[in-house]
């Protein structure tokens, strides 16, 4: 078991916690941003054990940290700690009920936001020009990850949103929070129709495998999403490249525009995310994604 307190923290730095954070790439982006926008940073990785998390957050800020990205397994807990009367929480955050950004305040306040869903519109409309009104939209997954983004994708005036999961009810019950554009069920009822966007939300690309969606939903205008992100491309883009979708992309550039969102709640000033993606990509000998829907 690791030490919950072996970070070194310096006054004013930020860091992303999680577990695990090892390859956590928010080091690299946020001093890429610094470096961009001329903000001089301190970012670090924060490897915390389940359990310790609160106890973690409250020695990082004590030492003077200003600002955590908020990783797996966390986002629920760091959402639990806005609750209280000393915090103050995005209407954003709020309504995913996750949490991964807090800003520490001068008066000993804290604010919590969540950035995955603007970092997911920006991704789709800005880098891929994918524009999401009117479009359909197959959202794989009902856990923290989708939590996260279903209310930024629903801001954004798709025709539809599905929510396939492989536990149905949850699907269902987070339906329930939207209009009747969007409809929650299991992963053998998903309507029989090609959408125009199919996203894993799910955590099965994480070990290898696809999440078990009929390639049915899949024509030839369909682009595919998965919002993990890996070295090589993951099983799902593979997946939907294979049963007839036009484009695949992965959750690089979703990283990397969450990671700006957050950087603006931090410094009120927005970084170029298109160098950044480009660096990472190139840093793993990728210059382009595997598809693209520009
Ligand atoms: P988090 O909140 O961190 O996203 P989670 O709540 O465990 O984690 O949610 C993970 C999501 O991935 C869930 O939608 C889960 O489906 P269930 O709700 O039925 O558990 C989904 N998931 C995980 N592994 C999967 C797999 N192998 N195939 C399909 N869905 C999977």
């Amino acid at each position: 078991m690791s030490d919950l307190f072996d970070f070194k923290t310096r006054p004013s730095g930020y860091a992303v916690m999680g577990n695990p954070v090892t390859h956590s790439k928010s080091p690299l982006i946020h001093h890429l941003f610094a470096q961009q926008t001329g903000i001089e940073i301190r970012y670090d990785r924060i490897q915390v054990d389940v359990g310790g998390f609160r106890q973690a957050v409250s020695h990082f800020s004590a030492n003077g940290g200003a600002g955590l990205n908020i990783t797996v397994p966390f986002k629920v807990e760091a959402w639990q700690l806005c609750q209280t009367e000393k915090s103050r929480i995005s209407p954003r955050a709020q309504l995913a009920e996750s949490v991964n950004t807090l800003q520490f305040n001068g008066d000993g306040t804290l604010f919590g936001d969540n950035t995955d869903g603007p970092g997911l519109v920006a991704d789709l409309q800005n880098n891929l020009g994918f524009g999401i009104q009117d479009k359909s939209i197959l959202l794989i997954g009902a856990g923290g990850a989708v939590r996260g983004v279903l209310g930024s994708l629903h801001e954004c005036n798709p025709e539809r949103i599905v929510i396939a999961n492989r536990t149905a009810d949850k699907a269902v019950r987070l339906s329930k929070r939207f209009d009747q554009r969007v409809e929650g069920t299991g992963l053998h009822r998903v309507p029989n129709d090609e959408f125009d966007l199919v996203i894993n939300g799910t955590a099965a690309s994480l070990g290898g495998t696809l999440p078990g969606i009929d390639k049915k939903c899949l024509g030839a205008d369909t682009a595919v999403y998965d919002m993990m992100y890996a070295d090589q491309p993951t099983v799902f883009m593979k997946w939907g490249l294979s049963n007839g979708a036009a484009h695949a992309h992965d959750g690089l550039g979703m990283l990397v525009e969450q990671a700006a969102e957050s950087f603006y709640v931090w410094h009120r000033q927005r970084p170029d995310s298109q160098p950044v993606i480009h660096a990472i990509r190139k840093e793993h000998g990728k210059t382009s994604p595997p598809g693209n829907l520009c």
